[in-house]
């Protein structure tokens, strides 16, 4: 017989395990707290010395810098208070991807609305109703998806040939600075493909710059008393298309003529609807030129420049005529530049968006919530700093060089042995991510590939000056120059 049948040792089992139960409750309770207690932790303040100012003006001055220091000190999840306002930043892919899985969680939708009567002075009665989350915003998600975009497109192709023929032939052989030449024109021919020709492309082209420049003050919370500019840009572009929307504009696209009748059969105004296409324009114009901007003048920088991808141009411009006997190329724009297969200029799009974005998409916090192991409670603010994921040196191999390349081979982006799937989110995430990124990426295609067939580009060779990123302008999406390239164009034979 075991001891363990022994009338002692059975008496000694309750005892024990009454021993035991009381320990492991303990041990449970204690560490269950310990656990509990974290989750329920908020996420630490990166430290800053002055009060209301906060970490401020060191955010400003270089964001990466700053990132990547509180990456190191507090983790993947920290908040940081800046002008007296405390918002939350994540940058790792992976909590990016919780969020942007979670739209009932984390929502885009009240901030996009709140923008628009702050920004663009849109009454609150129009947006907060079914007007615009029930016809308004679904037409112009229709319209901008992949299928319905293609006749913005066809008519985008038509307006940057043209305007690139007359533009271009006006600085031909002279030393030109790229912005002055490449912003205007993508800006125009974007403004035609949405509103027609009658629309005040060229008028509100200053306007709009004035506005979108201190878009990033705006946002930080500066008073607009002190930015006049911004000001004086906004109620020009509202006069300018409340003139538009007063005049024939029939030629414009279904996407604004659709939505135009919507607001007409509501009652409002002209100047309503100037405005309501406003925070449309602020989408269409605030990232795609800059983008074509960059475009040329990181690859122009290069040691090869602009030569691989003419030379890929004119590959596909020999082949559609080998198969297209007899036709003129002029006359099939559109279907050319929307059927040939470019992996490198594809390629330097997605590098040149990866390079130049400050994307910082904003989510609010709809119930109390748990990520990263921090604790949120309704109506907290979290950004996702995707820049922090597009520099990750174990994302992206040399990240800080640009690399035409880069998105060409059939290479993984990986971390800690893991498979990055959001490696890059330049368009932001989930059901808020970018609308407008099938008409931009055709954009970006056809305004290249047309520049390049129809003309030869180098560096004038006296300039010495180069363009820098405003760094500053955090969040605000593709960055901004700061200086200039001065370029010389020669027409192409
Ligand atoms: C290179 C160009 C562009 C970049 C880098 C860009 C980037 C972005 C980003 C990061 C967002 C926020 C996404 C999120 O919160 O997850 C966004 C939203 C949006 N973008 Fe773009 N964008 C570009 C061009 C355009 C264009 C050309 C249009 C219009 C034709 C457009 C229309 C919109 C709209 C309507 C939204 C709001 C979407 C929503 O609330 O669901 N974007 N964009």
């Amino acid at each position: 017989m075991s001891s363990a049948l022994q009338p002692e040792a059975l008496l000694s089992y309750p005892t024990i395990s009454a021993a035991l139960a009381g320990v492991l409750f303990i041990v449970v309770k204690t560490l269950y707290g310990k656990r509990n207690r974290a989750l329920k932790s908020r996420a630490p303040i990166v430290s800053h010395l002055i009060p209301w100012v906060g970490s401020g003006l060191e955010l400003g001055k270089d964001p990466d810098a700053f990132f990547d220091r509180a990456r190191r000190k507090y983790g993947d999840v920290f908040a940081v208070k800046a002008f007296g306002r405390v918002v939350t930043y994540v940058v790792s892919p992976s909590l990016m991807s919780e969020i942007y899985r979670d739209p009932q969680k984390y929502e885009f939708e009240h901030i996009r609305i709140i923008m628009n009567i702050e920004y663009f002075g849109l009454p609150a009665s129009l947006m907060k109703s079914d007007i615009t989350s029930e016809i308004l915003h679904p037409t112009q998600h229709k319209y901008l998806s992949s299928t319905g975009i293609v006749p913005v497109v066809e008519s985008y192709t038509t307006a940057v040939w043209e305007l690139l023929g007359r533009e271009g032939s006006k600085v031909e052989g002279v030393s030109t600075p790229l912005l002055d030449f490449a912003l205007p024109m993508i800006y125009q021919a974007s403004a035609y493909a949405f509103f027609g020709r009658s629309c005040p492309a060229v008028d509100s082209y200053q306007p709009f710059r004035d506005f979108d420049e201190t878009f990033h003050l705006v946002l930080a919370g500066v008073p607009r008393l002190f930015l006049r500019k911004h000001v004086k840009g906004l109620a020009t572009m509202q006069n300018l298309f409340k003139e538009y929307f007063d005049g024939p504009h029939d030629d414009a696209s279904d996407l604004v003529l659709d939505n135009e009748r919507v607001l007409r059969s509501h009652d409002y105004d002209s100047g309503i609807i100037g405005a309501f296409f406003i925070s449309l324009l602020f989408a269409l114009m605030g990232n795609a030129p800059n983008a074509g901007y960059w475009l040329i003048a990181l690859n122009l920088q290069r040691a090869e420049g602009l030569r691989p991808l003419t030379c890929e141009i004119d590959e596909a411009v020999a082949t559609w005529k080998q198969q297209n006997p007899g036709q003129n190329i002029e006359d099939h724009l559109h279907e050319f530049v929307s059927t040939a297969k470019l992996p490198l200029l594809t390629s330097a799009i997605q590098e040149t968006l990866r390079y130049t974005t400050s994307v910082t998409p904003f989510r609010r916090v709809n119930e109390p919530a748990e990520l990263g192991g921090y604790h949120f409670d309704t109506d907290d603010e979290i950004v996702c700093v995707t820049r922090a994921v597009h520099f990750d040196e174990e994302i992206h191999e040399n990240p800080w060089e640009y690399d035409p390349r880069r998105y060409m081979a059939e290479k993984r982006f990986g971390k800690n042995g893991k498979n990055v799937v959001n490696h890059s989110m330049f368009w932001g995430g989930g059901v808020s991510m970018c609308e407008g990124r099938h008409f931009a990426n055709k954009e970006l295609k056809a305004f290249m590939v047309f520049l390049l067939m129809r003309y030869n580009l180098e560096i004038d060779p006296e300039s010495t000056e180069r363009p820098t990123f405003v760094m500053e302008r955090i969040g605000a999406g593709v960055m901004d120059p700061r200086g200039d390239l001065r370029v010389i164009l020669r027409a192409r034979k």
